[in-house]
């Protein structure tokens, strides 16, 4: 069936720094969507009268693609806003024992609904989630993502070395780990990505597993931490004397490679963003994050010097808003400490294409470009008096940068996935058709 979705669009496929073309825009334009897929997009002008005969819906705000979380933990989000520890006491204090409680497959199955439903409250249709370290806690969360028909790449984590009642070993992180393979990999939207914790709640032994798995299975990602705070960086530059750096411990056993996803990478040594760009790995840049954890500041910088891959990750429960266009604002305030000035645009390319293309999922959503799934949201630049006040006569690049500094979820107006609106601010939640394939 044929929908015709009209209004203001805007899309940002490309990074803008590599390509002056990237941002796309159309203020009166029309989207044509079948079967859930775009297949035409354009000014309304261009487009209205080739698509008469469509029934069309006008959408009042701003047309953007659905948002791609590139990293973030969805047994965390009853543990957001967890107070005073970084790193390592936080996650012994406050994380730890949030995720032993998933040992009970209920308990998972609710929050996987309560955390994809945030989601989409807040505009995101694709995420990169870590779930626990509970095999059934993947079942949980890609159950409840074919119920929303939404794109979820997920993996059980591995963590031999973790505290009592979260520590698996490395033949159950390999067993546990086929098996899920086998079961969801590529089923609907869903897609697998191995994920050790960090180098320091994994053996070298089950490092190897999770090398040995990323070598037989290529399709899958490799998701992990890398060099988010420095007693971390400190305590594994103190277990692995030999390794030249923290990314170099992974590469070590083979986790460094195109499909390698690292979250924060705030402390990387020069060696390191060679590496990465040489390899094709990519950094999900969590900046609420690493001010809540007091991690530092991302050095956008030094990554772009060396043409790291990009994308943006909201890393709740470290993070503190599920709100990709909160994280663009403080991703923007994060680059600015070191006196990078990000672009709305751009930053808005890390929320979405960006992302996508760290997750290799950007053939498929991020740009609303014809082809692609329609996974879209509708962003309200008068939510709230002070959006409408600031926006009210302003130009795009203005709305936009506002939308990041002071929007959250209340300017999420609707979330469209696959063309079907599947929240709505006004009436909230649509009723949920559970995916055929
Ligand atoms: N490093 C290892 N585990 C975690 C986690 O759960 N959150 C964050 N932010 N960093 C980690
Ligand atoms: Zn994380």
């Amino acid at each position: 069936m044929r929908k015709a979705f009209r209004g203001e669009i805007l899309s940002v496929a490309h990074d803008p720094r590599d390509d002056p073309d990237a941002v796309r825009h159309e203020a009166d334009g029309l989207l044509i969507v079948e079967d859930g897929i775009v297949v035409a997009r354009g000014h309304h002008a261009d487009l209205a009268d080739r698509f008469a005969d469509v029934p069309t819906e006008t959408l009042p705000g701003l047309i953007v693609p659905g948002f791609v979380d590139a990293h973030v933990h969805y047994p965390q989000m009853d543990r957001i806003a967890s107070h005073g520890a970084q790193l390592l006491d936080w996650l012994d204090r406050h994380i730890f024992p949030a995720e032993r409680a998933f040992a009970e497959r209920a308990h998972a199955d609710a929050v996987a609904s309560a955390f994809l439903d945030e989601l989409l409250r807040n505009g995101t249709t694709s995420a990169l989630v870590f779930p626990t370290v509970h095999a059934h806690s993947v079942d949980a969360l890609f159950e409840a993502a074919r119920e929303r028909n939404m794109r979820v790449i997920s993996g059980k984590v591995l963590m031999d070395l973790g505290p009592d009642g979260l520590a698996d070993t490395p033949d159950l992180a390999r067993s546990e780990t086929e098996d899920l393979i086998h079961r969801w990999r590529n089923k609907g939207r869903l897609g697998y990505a191995v994920t050790p914790r960090f180098a320091l709640t994994s053996s070298d032994d089950q490092l190897r597993v999770a090398g040995d798995l990323v070598a037989a299975y290529p399709d899958v990602l490799l998701h992990t931490h890398l060099s988010e705070n420095v007693h971390e960086c400190a305590a594994v530059a103190a277990r692995f004397t030999d390794a030249r750096d923290y990314l170099d411990v992974y590469d070590r056993f083979g986790l460094v490679g195109a499909r390698s996803v690292f979250a924060h990478g705030v402390h990387l040594s020069d060696r390191a963003c060679t590496r990465l760009a040489e390899s094709g790995a990519g950094v999900a840049v969590c900046p609420s994050s690493n001010l809540f954890l007091g991690s530092g500041f991302f050095d956008f910088g030094q990554a772009d010097a060396h043409g790291v891959r990009l994308g943006l990750g909201t890393d709740v429960g470290a993070g503190t808003s599920f709100s990709m266009l909160h994280t663009a604002g403080l991703a923007y305030q994060a680059a600015l400490a070191r006196e990078d000035p990000l672009d709305p645009f751009r930053a808005l390319y890390l929320a979405t294409a960006g992302s996508a293309a760290l997750l290799h999922i950007d053939d498929r959503v991020g740009s609303l470009e014809p082809g692609q799934e329609a996974d879209f949201t509708v962003l309200d630049c008068a939510a709230t008096p002070l959006l409408d006040r600031r926006t009210h006569g302003a130009t795009l690049a203005e709305r936009l940068f506002a939308l990041q500094i002071l929007g959250d979820d209340r300017a999420i107006y609707r979330t469209y996935v696959l063309g079907n609106c599947a929240w709505d601010k006004m009436t909230g939640f649509t009723a949920r058709i559970m995916e055929a394939s």
